[in-house]
């Protein structure tokens, strides 16, 4: 979550995910279904091309996004030819473990055929979880293997070699690999930055929220908007206006009558984060 992404950083990722992928038989590419497109690394593809291993594409935090996109944005995917899996892993109950299991085991099928008629049925076929920060990849692992989770050694000088955890024909890295997001534009920024995926710090949060109700609005979630905050009249047309108009329906004025709007900002941006204001996807699978 804190790693600023300098090139000197980018190339001992991508050598660390090359030397990974040697030892795997395929890869998961976690996404954060709010944002199935700004948070892919182009370089993933690849990266996968080269090593010649499949990939399973999960769009993670699926129950915090829109439902009506992300079966559009799995339709997308799996038409493009990359198997793809919606998935909650936060609350993975056994049938979506086997989901994700089974869609390991499809996703890697052309492979175990030829394994299966080498006589090497019920090898578990090894995989690592790649992605950008905070799409859910630890939660993902842990949601798969729970407590079987290999401990870290926190000796100090203690070299930590890579472990395995196996789950039902499954072998998990238990590291994963964690790649730069791909911040192509100022939109993109914003909403890596709104999904927590890079640091607010770096954007003026009251600026932010503010371009996060535009990008809602240009989403079509004005009356989400208007249900979370009990705006009952058409919503101002100005942004910066109607985050005064949140702060005063929360009741956030400072004396003299003013509204907080750092106040309101910050309210905003938690609640969009929790899910609050409703299921919402930021990337348009039509754009
Ligand atoms: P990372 O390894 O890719 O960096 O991500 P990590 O697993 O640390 O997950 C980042 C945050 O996203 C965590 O929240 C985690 O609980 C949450 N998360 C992961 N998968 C899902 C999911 O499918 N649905 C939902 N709703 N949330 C998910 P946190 O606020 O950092 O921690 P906490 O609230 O769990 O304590």
């Amino acid at each position: 979550m804190n790693i600023n992404w300098y090139p000197g950083h980018m190339t001992k990722a991508r050598r660390m995910i090359e030397d990974s992928l040697k030892q795997v038989d395929m890869a998961v590419e976690i996404l954060d279904a709010r944002i199935p497109l700004s948070s892919r690394n182009p370089d993933i593809a690849p990266m996968l091309a080269k090593a010649n291993r499949p990939g399973l594409i999960v769009l993670n935090k699926s129950d915090l996004a829109d439902p009506a996109e992300n079966e559009k944005w799995l339709e997308k995917y799996r038409k493009s030819g990359v198997p793809s899996i919606l998935f909650n892993a936060k609350t993975t109950g056994a049938k979506a473990k086997a989901e994700f299991i089974n869609a390991v085991k499809k996703a890697f099928g052309e492979k175990t055929e030829k394994n299966a008629a080498r006589g090497m049925v019920g090898r578990p076929i090894k995989i690592m979880v790649l992605g950008i920060p905070n799409v859910g990849k630890s939660t993902v692992i842990n949601s798969l293997c729970g407590s079987k989770r290999a401990k870290a050694e926190d000796r100090p000088g203690v070299t930590r070699g890579k472990q395995w955890i196996s789950t039902e024909g499954l072998d998990i890295l238990d590291t994963p690999g964690i790649l730069w997001p791909k911040i192509e534009d100022r939109t993109a920024a914003e909403k890596l930055a709104v999904t927590g995926a890079i640091r607010d710090e770096i954007l003026d949060s009251e600026e932010l929220a503010v371009r996060l109700l535009s990008i809602l609005r240009s989403c079509g979630y004005s009356e989400l908007i208007k249900a979370r905050y009990k705006i009952t009249d058409e919503l101002p047309e100005s942004d910066p206006d109607l985050l005064s108009l949140i702060g005063k329906k929360r009741g956030f004025v400072v004396s003299g009558g003013e509204i907080d709007t750092e106040r309101a900002a910050a309210v905003l941006l938690d609640e969009f984060r929790g899910g609050k204001i409703g299921r919402i996807t930021l990337d348009r699978s039509e754009q």
